[in-house]
């Protein structure tokens, strides 16, 4: 076993959940609560959770394995198990070596990364962090032009797939973000700013570590022609016009000639309408409960995804995903792959990029050892025998 941090060790950190604690304990609230909430009351960001609580095992007694395989392969490339690292926006914030760390996190675990449009660092430093696949996803956040210029320099340092994010048409109400003083913190006057100080000082290790990076960082790879990188607004203003439509795919498709990966998806419809457009693979997703509140969990509408795609496209999906059983029981509903949003991000939040390590070994461990207690040699060979459904799925 690889050696890390006693703070990061077990009996400190046996699940994501003690990392989140850890991350609590590190972060002002206005950060904590960026990354921990969701939109309006919550109720999908609670549901996307609960619901992996619905679905029971059918394990295979009595079945030794020597060699337990957990590999798969996403878009031509192979990981070590089946999780890819969702955008995740502003993780700069949550800590200096944000989107570079959990890149070079991700290829050590031998899984991809996706990096967000919302990021502090240069993509071609996320790029160079990892030698494993690295995937860049898109919000037309400044327009088209400003897209094009992002999509150009992904394409030339590296980066495998365009990942189109289609359910932030405006940004959800995260109630917690005002409340908080998120947008007078990001960009408001020093007298706005005065009433939510507090909460930084009552956390003086992530200050220190914040003032140290310089502050609040660029947006480095949103760059205004004529004007440089775009300063870090607060997600409302900056998700205000950069709603993407099917006919903005359709563009996409002619200026990215690598995989188109649509992210967003909670209908056979637009399932099968992202297909049409030439979508190589689909994330079913409601952005980790941020957006639209009352959405369905995305574990629920997985199977009727995967029946509408029937093997045209990979399928993928996010939210909720807390433990490694969370990912075997998305893979027996007919994902390729999950996403980890706020699993590997708590990780990083606690401890840079030996917290987002130590978050991605608990979830390997845990779906080895839920294979093994299942009776399954490998995650190829998992599906849906391996569970009990509720009966109105
Ligand atoms: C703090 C935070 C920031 C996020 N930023 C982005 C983003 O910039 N682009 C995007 O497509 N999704 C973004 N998401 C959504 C994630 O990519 C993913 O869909 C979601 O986190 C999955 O849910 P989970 O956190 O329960 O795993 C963000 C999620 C969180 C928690």
């Amino acid at each position: 076993m690889r050696s890390r941090p006693r703070a990061l060790a077990s009996p400190r950190i046996i699940n994501i959940y003690d990392l989140r604690h850890l991350a609590q304990r590190r972060l002002p609230r206005v950060v904590f609560d960026y990354l921990d909430g969701g939109a309006e009351s919550e109720v999908t960001l609670r549901e996307n959770c609960r619901i992996f609580d619905d679905v029971t095992f059918r394990p295979r007694q009595a079945v030794a394995i020597p060699e337990c395989d957990l590999r798969t392969r996403v878009l031509a490339a192979d990981l070590a198990f089946p999780a890819i690292l969702a955008p995740i926006g502003y993780s700069r914030l949550m800590h200096p070596g944000g989107e570079v760390a959990a890149a070079a996190a991700a290829e050590e675990a031998g899984l991809a990364y996706c990096l967000s449009t919302i990021s502090g660092h240069k993509l071609e430093n996320v790029r160079a962090a990892s030698k494993g696949p690295v995937w860049y996803q898109l919000y037309l956040v400044g327009g088209r032009e400003v897209a094009e210029g992002a999509i150009d320099r992904a394409r030339r340092a590296g980066f495998s797939a365009l990942v189109v994010t289609i359910d932030t048409p405006v940004a959800g109400m995260r109630e917690r973000d005002p409340r908080n003083g998120m947008k007078e913190l990001l960009g408001g006057s020093l007298f706005s700013k005065l009433p939510f100080l507090p909460q930084m000082f009552a956390r003086p290790g992530w200050l220190a570590s914040f003032l140290l990076d310089g502050g609040v960082p660029k947006l480095e790879n949103i760059v205004i022609p004529g004007k440089g990188p775009m300063s870090l607004i607060d997600v409302t203003a900056a998700l205000s016009h950069a709603v993407v439509t099917w006919e903005d795919i359709r563009w996409l498709k002619r200026i990215w000639t690598g995989p188109i990966v649509v992210k967003g998806v909670l209908t056979g419809d637009d399932a099968r309408r992202a297909l049409d457009e030439g979508a190589a693979a689909i994330i079913v997703s409601n952005h980790g409960g941020r957006q639209l509140d009352g959405a369905p969990a995305a574990l629920r509408v997985l199977p009727e995804v995967v029946a509408a795609v029937n093997g045209q496209a990979e399928v993928l999906m996010d939210g909720g995903v807390r433990r490694g059983s969370d990912i075997v029981k998305a893979i027996c509903l007919g994902a390729r792959a999950v996403l980890l949003g706020r699993a590997y991000a708590f990780g990083l939040a606690a401890a840079g990029k030996p917290g987002v390590t130590r978050a991605l070994e608990i979830l390997r461990e845990d779906v080895e050892r839920t294979l093994r207690l299942l009776g399954c040699p490998s995650v190829s060979a998992l599906n849906s025998s391996y569970l009990n459904l509720p009966k109105h799925w």
